[in-house]
């Protein structure tokens, strides 16, 4: 049985009570399980998801991410592409350092770049409503994006500032060793799993981080909710999958 504050959270949400089912459910046989064969190739080596762009202007600063401040201290101090030259400023990430559950979107929006932190704007108050729906609260996930830099007009990154980033999510999930990693739309799902498969069939098996045993769990973007409320029933069995997982 739900809890009055989850039934609450997912009225907050916008699904009805008959769109849903318990969390205590069993996995069915049939919902396909964590891939058991690792996959070989690094997140480093992930396939873009978006066409190629010109090459980088600027260098990437090289320097090792062996520590949490080290990553941070970079991540604020780079120049490798040329996002850096529109945003307000970093959106490094956010939460707990040692957190079971990564959160990984797609990038900075208008408010995040405001204020720093990822998921602040609607589709942010969206997902913490999803994750309290499980009994998650923010501070006890990290939170992050592919892009720690706005792209401009809200475009998707495009592939040399995926690639210039994605050594800072490398290095995050590193230090982190979530339990779970939740890629939140088909910019987060296509960067982290090296694919470019519809994010509607991403979401119908479980995937493995590339070059790690991390499963990855991919989602629609709060976003898509937004303009996509049938989808959020979809949304909720993800979110009672990653509660399962979590659990294990
Ligand atoms: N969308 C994202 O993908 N990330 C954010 O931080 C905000 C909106």
């Amino acid at each position: 049985m739900l809890s009055d504050r989850q039934q609450h959270c997912l009225k907050g949400i916008g699904i009805r009570r008959c769109e849903v089912l318990p969390l205590a459910i069993a996995v069915p046989e049939s919902e396909p399980r964590v891939k058991a064969n690792p996959v070989i190739a690094k997140v480093a080596e992930a396939a873009p998801p978006t066409p190629e762009k010109p090459a980088l202007r600027k260098p990437v600063i090289d320097v090792p991410l062996e520590n949490w401040d080290a990553i941070m201290r970079s991540i604020q101090q780079c120049e490798a592409c040329e996002l850096v030259q529109n945003c307000t400023q970093k959106v490094p990430g956010i939460g707990n350092q040692q957190a079971d559950l990564m959160i990984v979107g797609e990038g900075p929006g208008h408010d995040e770049d405001i204020r720093g932190e990822p998921f602040v704007g609607r589709s942010g108050q969206l997902l913490d409503k999803m994750l309290e729906a499980i009994g998650i609260s923010r501070s006890q996930v990290f939170i992050t994006n592919i892009v720690k830099c706005r792209p401009p007009n809200n475009r998707d990154p495009h592939v040399d500032e995926v690639a210039s980033c994605r050594r800072y999510l490398q290095a995050q999930i590193e230090q982190i060793k979530p339990k779970v990693i939740l890629s939140v739309g088909r910019v987060s799902a296509h960067s982290l799993l090296g694919t470019t498969e519809p994010v509607g069939r991403l979401i119908t098996s479980l995937h493995q981080l590339p070059g790690s045993d991390i499963p990855v769990k991919v989602t629609y973007h709060p976003a898509y909710l937004l303009r996509t409320p049938t989808a959020k029933a979809i949304a909720w069995q993800d979110m009672k999958t990653v509660f399962r997982m979590l659990q294990a």
